[in-house]
């Protein structure tokens, strides 16, 4: 049986997914050494800051033994363990172009949604860029045929995200919420049709840094 489509994000707790401006990301990720990057980048850390301590984190990227168990970490892993794809947007990608370690922390198929054309992008490790230029249907097709009994994560960003759930693409998802004020940024659900969405509670955790809230999405 076909698994389902999910995202999975960590938002601020004012709806923010991302700090302040994409230009800003860019430099942040090739190193620029400005007030501006400092900033979006002590943001983004405050915003991520449950999952760097996590066993499951340091393996992935390979940054030695040990870490945190617990919550956190048992929600890290479930969530790349139930992955078989991911479809991701163009800006995601290339900030994670500039930030990912060569064996990028994916593992698996990626469909990143672009008009840009582009041959696939195959990283030790299991991880293959696939650039669709046809659309997010055909990006979940072509991950859902990836993914096997496995689930389809759509990774982000916001804009991707957003345009995936008004479609009616997406089944269930998760938020963890962070103690943090953004103020700016990119704002998750900026834009999503109310008129013909409908959540489910699923699940709610809060662990000691964080709160994970999991939704199942239905029509209205
Ligand atoms: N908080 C979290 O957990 C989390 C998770 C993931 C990402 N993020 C953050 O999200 C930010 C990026 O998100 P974003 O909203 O700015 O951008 P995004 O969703 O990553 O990418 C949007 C871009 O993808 C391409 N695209 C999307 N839909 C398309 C379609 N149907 N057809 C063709 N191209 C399509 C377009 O690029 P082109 O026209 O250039 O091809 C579009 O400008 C980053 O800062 C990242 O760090 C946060």
């Amino acid at each position: 049986m076909a698994g389902k489509v999910f995202f999975s994000v960590s938002m601020s707790l004012d709806g923010f997914v991302a700090p302040e401006s994409h230009a800003v990301a860019v430099r942040a990720m090739r190193s620029a050494d400005d007030p501006d990057v400092e900033r979006w980048m002590a943001q983004w850390m405050e915003l991520q800051q449950w999952v760097f301590p996590t066993r499951f984190f340091r393996e992935n990227l390979k940054l030695g033994e040990g870490g945190e168990e617990g919550l956190d970490n048992d929600i890290a892993r479930e969530t790349f363990e139930r992955t078989g794809a991911s479809v991701m947007g163009k800006r995601m990608f290339d900030l994670g172009e500039l930030a990912w370690p060569e064996e990028a922390p994916f593992h698996t198929p990626v469909f990143v949604v672009t008009h840009t054309e582009r041959d696939p992008w195959e990283r030790p490790g299991g991880t293959t860029f696939h650039f669709v230029n046809d659309g997010i249907e055909h990006a979940v097709k072509r991950a859902r045929e990836a993914a096997g009994d496995r689930d389809v994560r759509i990774a982000g960003g916001g804009a991707t995200i957003l345009e995936h759930l008004n479609a009616g693409l997406v089944d269930e998802f998760s938020i963890t919420l962070s103690p943090v004020f953004f103020g700016a940024g990119t704002r998750l659900f900026e834009g999503v049709d109310a008129s013909r969405i409908a959540l489910e509670p699923v699940r709610s955790e809060p662990s000691p840094r964080v709160t994970h809230l999991t939704y199942a999405v239905h029509p209205r």
